[in-house]
């Protein structure tokens, strides 16, 4: 664990140096620049570029390539958290342990750092000397669809739509999936992609990715109902408060880390016929689901 740690925080600091590089190169000075690095400096997990990382060096692939993929990820990641804390999405005042960027800054100023920095994402992939064109393409075609109207936004929009209605675990799943999961997914499959992983492996990660989501999703509703909010960094509640459809919600906090634990068998199962056990992968699969932040 202790090394699971370091290897955390190791790639952590690569990605946020790589971060506020890229946002303070492809900005002017003043507050769209202001904004987009207070969210972007505020100090977020970064699971999602680690991931990415990770997946790479699981098939010894090179990481020069992820890490613009990795921040582009992160980017479009930052800016549905700020457009999620808005008042008219989840109303929240605190994030990454401080206050949202709309609290910080005004509405007006937080939408636009939220489009800045998803577009900004696409921009740095093209603008990668370490991506082939080839690569270019397929990363902005995954990053695109994993993030657009058939992904996160999608999710994002069945989620307001189901508060205060009861929904069916399916449906509750299929969000998840799409809110969560496709961005998470992304990490794993771009990361294999850019690695040159075979078909089969691909096949099984795209299994053991979309479990991983689910898992992840899972602990951030438990999260919320049990969590400490000083190191989740956000309020919890807030699903409770904006009568949101979650796993703890629909079946009991009981029922909802058996719905985890079962994920995490299957995503534990996926990764072992994908051949590529005995990497950060498997720690990391037990790290998303059990972590208290
Ligand atoms: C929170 O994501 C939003 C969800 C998709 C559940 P993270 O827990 O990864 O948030 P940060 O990036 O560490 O702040
Ligand atoms: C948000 O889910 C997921 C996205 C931003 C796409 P939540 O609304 O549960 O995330 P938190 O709990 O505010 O971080
Ligand atoms: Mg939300
Ligand atoms: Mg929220
Ligand atoms: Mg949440």
């Amino acid at each position: 664990m202790d090394s699971l740690i370091e290897y955390l925080d190791g790639k952590r600091q690569l990605v946020n140096t790589q971060l506020v590089n890229y946002v303070t190169a492809n900005t002017y000075e003043g507050r769209v620049r202001d904004a987009m690095l207070y969210s972007i400096e505020a100090g977020g997990k970064r699971l999602r570029p680690i991931l990415l990382l990770a997946t790479i060096e699981a098939f010894r692939g090179n990481l020069s390539k992820g890490l613009p993929v990795a921040c582009a990820l992160e980017m479009i990641h930052t800016y549905s958290l700020i457009h999620d804390d808005l008042p008219a999405m989840d109303n929240d005042d605190v994030r990454r342990g401080q206050p949202t960027n709309h609290k910080k800054f005004d509405e007006a100023t937080a939408i636009l750092a939220g489009d800045a920095l998803l577009t900004l994402s696409f921009q740095i992939i093209t603008d990668s000397n370490d991506l082939t064109n080839d690569e270019k393409v397929f990363i902005v075609k995954e990053l695109s669809k994993a993030s657009g109207p058939k992904g996160m936004v999608n999710g994002q929009m069945k989620d307001m739509q189901y508060e205060n209605h009861d929904i069916p675990l399916l449906e509750l799943e299929d969000i998840h999936r799409q809110k969560t999961g496709r961005l998470l997914s992304f990490a794993v499959l771009s990361g294999a992609y850019l690695a040159e992983a075979d078909d089969q492996s691909m096949n099984n990660l795209t299994a053991m990715a979309g479990a991983l989501g689910l898992i992840f999703q899972i602990q951030d509703d438990i999260l919320d109902v049990v969590g400490d909010s000083h190191a989740i960094g956000k309020p919890t509640g807030s699903d409770e408060g904006n009568n949101k459809s979650t796993y703890p919600q629909l079946l009991g906090l009981e029922g909802a880390i058996a719905q985890k634990d079962r994920y995490v068998e299957a995503a534990k199962n996926a990764l072992h016929e994908s051949g590529i056990n005995g990497t950060t992968l498997s720690e990391l699969i037990d790290y998303l689901s059990s972590r208290d932040r």
